[in-house]
């Protein structure tokens, strides 16, 4: 892929690039708590989106997706905003910089990947975090710290996408380390690495192939839910709710509302629970509250949807230790953690029930924890 990026690169613009990268991420769990204040436990894939770029001494913007196979031109003006969705993530980066004072000039650039698109594994954030650290590299001699790079990743999502989403996936983008995990306090915004090798296990994705539309959608609404309840018991945000406050209010809220905050305040336990398992090496405790996560997702939160749960009752039944849909949701990944000895006969049972139910196989992928945001060459 380097080599392909590289070329496309100088076969346009006839000079010689940087190369960055930034990956896409898995959650273990703590879904839908980031923008409440609550905790995740995300970490970085080896799945990339990969960027060459050079400054061209213009005042715009030329980059061209490998991919998508567009070429697109833009200027550094609010107004300049592109029409096509995909240069939005790049405009907006390239603004949220500028926003917080930081310098942007013209560049070039051709990018692509190896993120699955809508599979749930934030190809999105892989993109606008990979932009966000060559820009800080290429103009900023890296002033802008890592964190903020971060959040420019997220406003650009909120301002230039329409999707009114938490941290942790540019978080995890551009934080993550090889064979770490991370727990991060999206209140405090502190976090800690968590060495991830579960021995005996192994982590795999199943992707549905179901796609998902996270703008305009019912993802904002989720969020503005949990809003309504944490301003109806006057708290800043769910992070300070306990099931005794939530139904305490129930007959002043409606019975949406109470499950999706039920939801949150459940999977903001669940998150420490795991983490102390996990450093107690009890790995079925963790698969548990796995699959604990999807049927909250599913019943109370109803972000699933009929492929990830046949895909989880699948999991089940092969007796695998833990299982849930991963990620925002309405499509994508269940993320699954299987006993070696469990593995091949998982996925095989998992591909063929699949298939003959919906016509096609899921994709599998294995998952390997490594770094975040760097640059290559
Ligand atoms: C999407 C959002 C994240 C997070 C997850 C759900 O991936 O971008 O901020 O809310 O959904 O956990």
């Amino acid at each position: 892929m380097n080599d392909k990026i590289i070329k496309e690169f100088k076969d346009r613009f006839h000079q010689e690039p940087s190369l960055y990268a930034s990956a896409g991420r898995i959650n273990l769990i703590g879904e839908h708590t980031d923008y409440n204040g609550g905790f995740v436990f995300p970490g970085a894939i080896e799945k990339v989106i990969m960027a060459a770029i050079k400054p061209n001494g213009l005042d715009k913007v030329r980059v061209y997706s490998v991919d998508i196979k567009e070429y697109v031109e833009f200027g550094l003006e609010e107004s300049d905003v592109p029409a096509q969705s995909w240069a939005r993530y790049i405009f907006g980066v390239c603004r949220e910089i500028i926003k917080r004072e930081g310098i942007v000039l013209g560049f070039d650039a051709v990018f692509g990947g190896n993120v699955p698109l809508g599979a749930g594994l934030s190809s999105s954030a892989a993109l606008e975090s990979c932009f966000a650290f060559a820009l800080n590299d290429l103009f900023n001699n890296n002033s802008i710290g890592k964190f903020e790079l971060a959040r420019i990743g997220q406003s650009t999502e909120h301002n230039y996408c329409g999707v009114n989403c938490g941290i942790m996936d540019q978080f995890a983008s551009v934080m993550g380390k090889k064979g770490q995990l991370m727990c991060l306090d999206c209140r405090s915004m502190e976090y800690e690495y968590h060495p991830f090798d579960p021995q005996g296990y192994k982590l795999v994705l199943i992707d549905s192939v179901v796609k998902h539309e996270l703008a305009d959608s019912p993802y904002n609404k989720r969020r503005q839910s949990c809003e309504r309840v944490a301003a109806h018991l006057g708290i800043d945000t769910l992070r300070d709710a306990t099931m005794e406050m939530l139904d305490a209010a129930k007959s002043e809220i409606s019975a949406e509302d109470y499950s999706r905050a039920k939801f949150v305040i459940e999977e903001k336990d669940r998150v420490l629970a795991v983490c102390a398992a996990l450093d107690a090496g009890d790995y079925e405790t963790v698969g548990r509250k796995m699959y604990e996560t999807h049927e909250g997702l599913s019943k109370d939160y109803e972000v699933s949807c009929e492929e990830l749960d046949y895909l989880n009752d699948i999991a089940r039944q092969c007796g695998v230790s833990g299982s849930r849909i991963m990620g925002g949701g309405f499509g994508g990944c269940t993320i699954n953690l299987v006993k070696d000895e469990q593995y091949d006969d998982f996925i095989a049972t998992a591909k063929e029930k699949f298939a003959s139910k919906y016509g096609h196989e899921p994709k599998i992928y294995h998952v390997n924890i490594s770094d975040g945001a760097h640059k290559i060459q």
